[in-house]
């Protein structure tokens, strides 16, 4: 058993853990193992949108964005995927990751930025979300050893792990939250111009990617998944995206990963972005939405003795502002952290 903070990023502790000192955890979980000489990591959520049928102009950008992914300086790892969101629109959004920050630089900067105003835009909306979160600002649990997100773009998956299995882990995995307690400050801002709109974020924001893979699930397993998780997955987070604003979540989507040829592919993830990490702690504790999510799990985890093929994963980011980059061009009102302001 080993400890969800890789040595070198281990502190001595200001704040203090919530791991019992005989834990063991009940089940395996692991985190991703990055070079040491790895100091940040780029997060880019490149997202088109645009209502009813998939417009040409949406298939060139994609196009054109995939042909860029293979430039020099091109992202590590990527994945592509689409939510329809309450107003009805389709979000076509591309995650692309990098381990370093001046090759993103570099890669940006050799066409016009995703977000210009000069680009041909018409009926499709164009955003770009992106983290650059330092080593210790962020932490990932993986209930098996296949790799998502951004640890694609690690050294790989370590050991088995402490730090998971009970409230207040997420926290005890992140090397930041040592020696700072990560409340929030300061609030978002909003710059409008013509068509585009910068937001400006605050210190203590928080990101979360949760993921969930059935592409391994088979029969009685795959059947239970269908039944009786998926459906609150969603309701949980239907709230999260019509209602999250009350509680500090600002902008939530169940994404389906899509291939490369646009069918969708057995894999989800809730994208979020949060006020603070302490709200994102409530909601999962105590929120009757994730307390069903996470009882349907408990009920077929007892029930196959095993996760049954069916994958999970997060990775959860706290940011300061000057790590963060929010652009909506020509996007409706209630996209993104655009929601959060009114
Ligand atoms: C089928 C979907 C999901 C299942 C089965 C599930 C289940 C779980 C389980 C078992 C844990 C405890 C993990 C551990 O420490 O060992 C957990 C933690 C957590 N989940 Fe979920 N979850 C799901 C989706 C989500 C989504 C979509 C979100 C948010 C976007 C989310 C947010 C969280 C958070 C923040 C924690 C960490 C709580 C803490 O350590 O303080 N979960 N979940």
């Amino acid at each position: 058993m080993e400890s969800a903070i890789p040595q070198h990023l281990r502190a001595e502790r200001s704040q203090p853990t919530r791991m019992r000192e005989d834990w063991n955890p009940p089940s395996p979980a692991f985190s991703a193992r990055f070079p040491e000489t790895i100091e940040s990591v780029v997060m880019a959520y490149y997202g088109l949108q645009y209502q009813g049928e998939r417009p040409a102009s949406a298939r060139d950008a994609a196009n054109e964005l995939r042909r860029q992914i293979g430039e020099v300086d091109g992202p590590v790892h990527h994945d592509v995927a689409v939510a329809i969101d309450p107003a009805g629109f389709t979000n076509e959004i591309t995650a692309l990751y990098w381990t370093d920050a001046e090759s993103y630089r570099r890669w940006s900067e050799q066409t016009l930025a995703w977000t210009d105003p000069q680009h041909e835009h018409g009926s499709v909306g164009r955003f770009v979300e992106i983290a650059t979160p330092g080593v210790r600002d962020f932490e990932t649990i993986f209930g098996g050893r296949r790799m998502e997100g951004v640890s694609v773009a690690s050294d790989g998956i370590g050991g088995e792990i402490a730090e998971h299995g009970y409230w207040g882990s997420m926290r005890d995995r992140l090397p930041s939250a040592q020696t700072a307690d990560l409340e929030p400050d300061g609030r978002l801002r909003f710059e409008q111009d013509g068509d585009l709109v910068v937001v400006h974020p605050h210190d203590g924001m928080t990101l979360i990617r949760s993921g969930q893979d059935w592409r391994g699930t088979e029969g009685e397993a795959r059947d239970w998944w269908a039944s009786d998780i998926r459906p609150v997955l969603q309701e949980g987070m239907e709230f999260l995206t019509a209602q999250g604003n009350q509680i500090g979540c600002y902008s939530n989507r169940l994404m389906q990963i899509i291939d490369d040829g646009g069918a969708l592919v057995e894999k989800t993830y809730g994208h979020g972005w949060w006020h603070s990490l302490r709200e994102l702690e409530d909601w999962s504790r105590s929120h009757k939405t994730h307390l069903k999510i996470f009882g349907a799990f408990g009920q077929f985890v007892k029930h196959f003795r095993s996760a049954a093929g069916l994958r999970l994963y997060h990775e959860v980011s706290v940011l300061d502002a000057d790590q963060l980059r929010f652009e909506y061009l020509g996007c409706h009102e209630r996209t993104g952290l655009l929601a959060a302001r009114s």
